[in-house]
């Protein structure tokens, strides 16, 4: 049994009248990069935020490490490193001081601190801004000042609200790498995003949100699975097909669909990668000259889509 870094059960969380999340069950397991996906308002901030303690369930309860967030505030929140997707400022006027106070009060001593907080603001290219006020600064560049608080802290468990919405691709791509070094030194990782390469980049596991209840759960490729007839295998051929061989090799494979048109053979069916060989043998028997084979996953916007609702039909057809 994998050890549970995040336990939550029946948790449930209402402003006014509205319900953000709606009876979730969910366990993210220590060591891994778990993706949190949904569309906006779907709930993941709000679970996020009482993962951290900063609001309270309305019911059910969330254990982070076995440390329920109700009962035992303080023991989690040792715990647990957050970055805001709203960063706040605080009475800081400045980049620098606020990380190194961050720095002090997850226990580094002022030597430490303003040498590890040097460190990663030199990484992120924040050291030029060290200076500047809050105020002065884009809004890219106090997301990254957000996220340097985890490199800085490297908690237990970390949390990533949206982490690289507002950062130019280059940046992206180094917070995806810092992240993922995180993860190998130990630190669990929960990353909420709307973005599908993000998700898929980075997380071991995906929950997909929608409407405060959890859709779907699995791996990225588990996820692709769960779409019928989500792959695609495009076999060009060269002469003629008949009918009973399209029938024959629809059957065999278990296709939902078959397209040919101008030499190209569509076969849609789950698991693509297991049938592609039996496809082959099955021309190659008829005596069918295959030129070349492709098979297409299905994206995981598409397994998004499919599983919020949105694309539900076109999925279908
Ligand atoms: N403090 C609050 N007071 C009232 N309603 C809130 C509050 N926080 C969130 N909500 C509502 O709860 C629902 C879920 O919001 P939440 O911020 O958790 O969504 P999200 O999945 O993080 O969305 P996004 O992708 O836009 O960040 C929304 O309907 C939102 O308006
Ligand atoms: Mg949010």
């Amino acid at each position: 049994m994998r050890k549970v870094a995040v336990s939550i059960r029946g948790f449930v969380k209402r402003f006014g009248s509205v319900v953000a999340v709606d009876g979730l069950n969910l366990d993210i397991f220590d060591g891994e990069i778990f993706g949190f996906l949904g569309p906006n308002g779907s709930g993941k901030s709000t679970t996020l935020l009482t993962i951290a303690t900063v609001y309270k369930p309305s019911k059910g309860d969330v254990e982070v490490y076995g440390f329920s967030v109700t009962r035992e505030g303080d023991a989690v929140r040792k715990l647990v490193g957050i970055a805001f997707q709203e960063p706040k400022a605080l009475w800081v006027d400045n980049p620098y001081e606020l990380l190194v106070w961050h720095a002090m009060v997850v226990g580094y001593s002022l030597t430490d601190a303003r040498k590890v907080v040097r460190e990663v603001m030199e990484e992120l290219g924040l050291w030029e801004h060290r200076n500047k006020l809050f105020s002065e600064l884009s809004g890219g560049t106090r997301k990254k000042v957000e996220i340097a608080k985890l490199f800085i802290q490297k908690p237990k468990l970390a949390i990533f609200d949206e982490p690289t919405a507002q950062l130019d691709v280059t940046t992206k791509h180094f917070v995806w790498g810092k992240i993922r070094d995180m993860n190998k030194e130990g630190s669990t990782i929960i990353v909420a995003t709307n973005d599908m390469v993000e998700a898929e980049r980075l997380s071991d596991r995906v929950g997909i949100i929608y409407r405060g209840t959890l859709r779907a759960l699995g791996s990225p490729s588990e996820l692709k699975d769960m779409i019928p007839g989500g792959d695609i295998i495009e076999i060009r051929v060269e002469g003629f097909i008949n009918e009973s061989i399209l029938r024959k090799l629809g059957d065999i494979l278990e296709a939902r669909r078959l397209d040919l048109s101008n030499g190209v053979l569509k076969v849609y069916v789950n698991k693509g990668e297991e049938r592609i060989a039996t496809a082959l043998d099955i021309l190659t028997r008829e005596n069918i000259k295959v030129r070349s084979v492709a098979m297409k996953e299905p994206s995981l916007d598409d397994v998004f889509f499919y599983f919020t609702g949105a694309k539900l039909e076109e999925v279908r057809g």
